[in-house]
């Protein structure tokens, strides 16, 4: 593919903090929405990413695509997959999605955005949830999910309500991705925590 992606839109462009508009009905399995979800995969591919929102390519529209493959974790351990409940699944696209917490048990573990890019920090998340909405041709789709994915699902959702991780991020714990990957990458939470604070 050699045309041009859309550029991925930076942390202080107003479309992030939007909330997002519902894609219509008579929008539904269309050429033109099957054209952005295809862009948005296109994109999250490139960048290389677990998710991305809409809003991330400037429009301002509820969708959000995902997928983690075997591939992006293969340098982790089992304890280290476990600890961050990281298991692969193939790219799925949610329209018009919501998303409701199962249960009060919470997972905290790094976390960056295409969108604030070069920076991660420590975000405190459900450790399950449950998203409804449709697909691209507005077949009906359901997913309860536990840890990783659960995570990504909960960060994409927050775009299309203009909310980014910065927002929920334990702020002491805000690190650039370098030393994220020099310092903190096999270290555990709580000693990233001891050392950083909060
Ligand atoms: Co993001």
């Amino acid at each position: 593919m050699s045309e041009a992606l859309p550029r991925i839109v930076q942390a202080g462009d107003p479309v992030l903090r939007a909330v997002a508009q519902l894609v219509p009905e008579k929008d539904l399995g269309t050429p033109e929405l099957r054209a952005l979800v295809e862009t948005m995969i296109a994109v999250m591919h490139a960048a290389p990413g677990v998710g991305l929102a809409a809003p991330q390519i400037g429009v301002p529209l509820r969708v959000i695509v995902l997928e983690d493959e075997e591939g992006r974790m293969a340098r982790l351990s089992k304890t280290q997959r476990d600890e961050r409940g990281r298991v692969p699944f193939g790219v799925r696209a949610f329209i018009n999605p919501t998303l409701r917490v199962v249960g009060d048990d919470q997972m905290t573990y790094f976390e960056g955005c295409l969108s604030v890019s070069g920076w991660a920090a420590l975000v405190p998340r459900a450790r399950t949830v449950e998203v409804t909405g449709v697909d691209v041709e507005g077949h009906p789709q359901r997913w309860e999910v536990s840890g990783w994915p659960a995570r990504i699902l909960q960060h994409e959702v927050d775009h299309l309500l203009g909310t980014l991780y910065v927002d929920r991020m334990i702020s002491r714990t805000f690190c650039s991705s370098e030393e994220l990957s020099t310092r903190w990458a096999d270290k555990s939470v709580d000693e990233v925590r001891k050392a950083l604070g909060g």
